[in-house]
């Protein structure tokens, strides 16, 4: 494992509690395109083990990998308005795509704070030379990865490789399939051609194709998992502004979810990494 593989982070009890700023026990709101996006609830959970969480997953207009920019927009925003009326503390955009095109959008809706997967992710990438960023089609397009990054490490050189078939493979649960193998081998082979030090995971899908990819590249690249650098990022703006849930109470996490297709409750389980409690479909 290289140095710059993130190690899971332990739950860390916070000690005396220090006063919080008012309406600290809100929930953080997190959403995705679909269910990718609990990875990053997972690792939130796992960081943040006090935090109350809200998700939304718009399940019955996912993919938006390959949706235009307006569309997604569209999208974004009005998942975010829904969130802000659950009155929720800090905004998280789990899903790369939209973080990609319309990051700005949500920003100048929301009068909380607002957290994105790529800033994350170009934060943890920073140390690289080489870094090859694989995504959905529009969040490669967008060159928003090579962007971002270029604010942390000027002197990098960003290769980018869309990978439209990872999304479908993961949510077939084709995470150790030999047709899964050969799609990393050939999405991932002009990048290794450009002896890359670190790949980016640039969709919250890809997580999960962690043990397989790491095959695919060998050990001497690093692999940066935008939802371990998120939850690190939401730490961090939680103490900064004394928005750390201030009870200790077991959290509440609720998920919505615009439809509930075949095969939601296994596949969302293996994301989470735990059992799948309150979901509401909300009619749009
Ligand atoms: N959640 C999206 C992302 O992180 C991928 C799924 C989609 O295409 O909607 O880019």
């Amino acid at each position: 494992m290289s140095s710059r593989d993130q190690a899971p982070s332990q739950p860390r009890p916070r000690s005396r509690e220090k006063a919080q700023a008012p309406g600290a026990d809100r929930p953080i709101g997190v959403f995705d395109s679909g269910i990718g996006g609990l990875t990053v609830v997972r690792a939130l959970m796992e960081r943040l083990p006090y935090e109350n969480i809200v998700y939304f997953g718009d399940t019955a207009r996912v993919p938006y990998g390959v949706k235009s920019v307006e569309t997604i927009a569209h999208f974004t925003s009005q998942i975010a308005q829904f969130l802000l009326e659950k009155d929720v503390k800090l905004l998280v955009i789990a899903c790369n795509t939209m973080a990609a095109v319309a990051a700005q959008e949500v920003k100048d809706l929301s009068p909380v704070p607002v957290l994105d997967v790529i800033d994350a992710g170009a934060v943890s990438a920073r140390g690289g030379k080489k870094i090859g960023v694989i995504g959905t089609p529009t969040t490669i397009n967008s060159n928003a990865y090579a962007r971002a990054i270029h604010d942390y490490a000027p002197d990098s050189r960003i290769h980018s490789q869309a990978c439209a078939l990872f999304v479908p493979l993961v949510e077939e649960g084709w995470l150790d399939h030999e047709v899964t193998r050969l799609t990393a081998q050939d999405y991932l082979r002009p990048l290794m051609a450009e002896h890359i030090d670190t790949l980016v995971l640039g969709c919250t899908h890809y997580p999960l194709l962690k043990p397989l990819l790491r095959q695919v590249v060998g050990d001497d690249v690093a692999l940066v998992d935008s939802a371990e650098a998120m939850a690190e990022q939401v730490a961090a703006v939680l103490a900064e502004k004394h928005l750390a849930n201030p009870s200790h109470a077991q959290p509440r996490y609720d998920f919505y979810v615009t439809d509930v297709p075949l095969r939601f409750q296994t596949i969302g389980e293996r994301f989470l990494g735990r059992t799948l409690n309150n979901v509401h479909v909300v009619q749009w």
